[in-house]
């Protein structure tokens, strides 16, 4: 079979919920992959952030292999050996007392979620049922229904309500007056992605992450970090949030945790805020199974021995800086922090990105008019040149 017989036999019988490029994706060796017919591309989306450590890692890999040979899932009904070790590993490497995991990322924003309502009854002693989580226009935190309840974008919510809308009021990213204008007594989160990722790298003013961490401890308030996409080495620190020294309340992590090979997310908070869920009061039959656990712990280790945030921090001022030297009318913007930007033209990117297809780079367009360049942070100063070479010929292709 060939790309066009997979891509009609995926149309015929698939659900129609994405609108991928045309490639076939066959096998991936770090920051490359392979389609069918044997064409080669640098991947420039790493899979939305989730294989930061790169395609297939060697070490993440055996220990997968090894972990499927022993054991891969107990539900959580028994205990098993791998998960104190991703608790511990996770505790020491950002200072939170526990992690609460969980498989995709909209399932872990949805744990975010019920431990602030919860702590917000228990601890704070919020009316039942009236807790408020203020959330920012332009967001993405995922598909489920009530997610896609907390977001402006028609494609994400429009033709699934109803929707609870006074439960999460919302206000403009980046403005602190108007989150101000948005609390009410009732407010018991404040939900903000440090960048927004799907909404086009977009980095916030400076000062805002601290004003809400300020706002938060004034007001009794959680500050609730959606890094799943940010973090893990993406923006160039561990955290997005470390950009301004601040600690959220409660912390969500997800895609590069497992470097690919299976869904493993989670939240990560301190014991007074994490402890208000009980036994038998949320959970999740794969969420923190032998397999994922033994995979992430893995993962987080290879983020540290091959210094992938200090590499996103560096070689993301590189890529930029060569990009900054293409000259074209069409370019409005390059923005982002580490391995991650939005380059933002004044028309539409979906034909910029199939040339670049056609170059044998692989990027996705979001919003119209942004193409997003985050490949896998293991990346060498020699691919981003030779990505800066393919990104600049398509570029020019457009001037004329
Ligand atoms: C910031 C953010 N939150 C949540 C999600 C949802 O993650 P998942 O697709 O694993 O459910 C995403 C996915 O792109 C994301 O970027």
């Amino acid at each position: 079979m060939n790309s066009q017989d997979f891509i009609k036999m995926e149309d015929e019988y698939g659900a129609h919920n994405y609108h991928p490029l045309d490639v076939v994706i066959k096998e991936a060796n770090g920051v490359w992959v392979t389609d069918v017919d044997g064409k080669k591309y640098l991947d420039c989306l790493a899979a939305y952030s989730a294989v930061n450590q790169g395609h297939c890692h060697p070490k993440i890999l055996e220990v997968f292999i090894e972990q499927a040979h022993k054991v891969t899932l107990t539900s959580r009904a028994f205990r098993n050996d791998q998960l104190p070790l991703l608790y511990k590993k996770l505790h020491d490497m950002t200072g939170y007392d526990m992690f609460l995991p969980m498989n995709s990322g909209a399932e872990a924003v949805e744990t975010a979620i019920k431990l602030c309502r919860r702590w917000a009854y228990d601890v704070k002693k919020l009316p039942e049922n009236k807790a408020e989580i203020i959330v920012a226009d332009g967001n993405f935190h995922g598909r489920t229904t009530t997610i896609v309840g907390m977001s402006d974008d028609p494609d994400s919510y429009k033709g699934f309500g109803p929707y609870v809308e006074w439960a999460f009021p919302m206000h403009k990213f980046g403005d602190l007056e108007d989150l101000k204008s948005k609390i009410t007594p009732n407010t018991a989160g404040i939900l903000v992605e440090p960048i927004q990722g799907e909404g086009g790298v977009v980095v916030p003013p400076d000062g805002y992450l601290k004003g809400i961490a300020d706002i938060c401890k004034e007001r009794n308030i959680l500050f609730l970090c959606d890094e799943i996409q940010a973090g893990l080495g993406r923006s160039g620190k561990l955290f997005a949030h470390y950009y301004e020294n601040v600690r959220p309340d409660i912390v969500i992590i997800g895609k590069a945790l497992s470097g690919g090979f299976l869904p493993v997310s989670g939240v990560l908070a301190d014991k007074e805020i994490m402890l208000t869920i009980k036994p038998g009061e949320h959970g999740s039959t794969f969420g923190g199974s032998p397999l994922a656990a033994a995979v992430a712990l893995k993962a987080l280790e290879v983020i540290e021995e091959e210094n992938l945030v200090q590499r996103s921090f560096d070689l993301g001022a590189y890529f930029v800086e060569k990009l900054r030297t293409i000259k074209s009318p069409h370019i409005k913007q390059i923005r982002g922090k580490g391995l991650w930007i939005g380059f933002v033209l004044d028309q539409k990117a979906r034909p910029y990105v199939l040339k670049l297809q056609e170059e044998g780079l692989l990027c996705k367009d979001t919003h119209e008019t942004i193409i997003r360049f985050a490949p896998p942070l293991i990346i060498t100063k020699e691919q981003i040149d030779w990505a800066v070479e393919r990104i600049e010929k398509v570029v020019h292709e457009f001037d004329k």
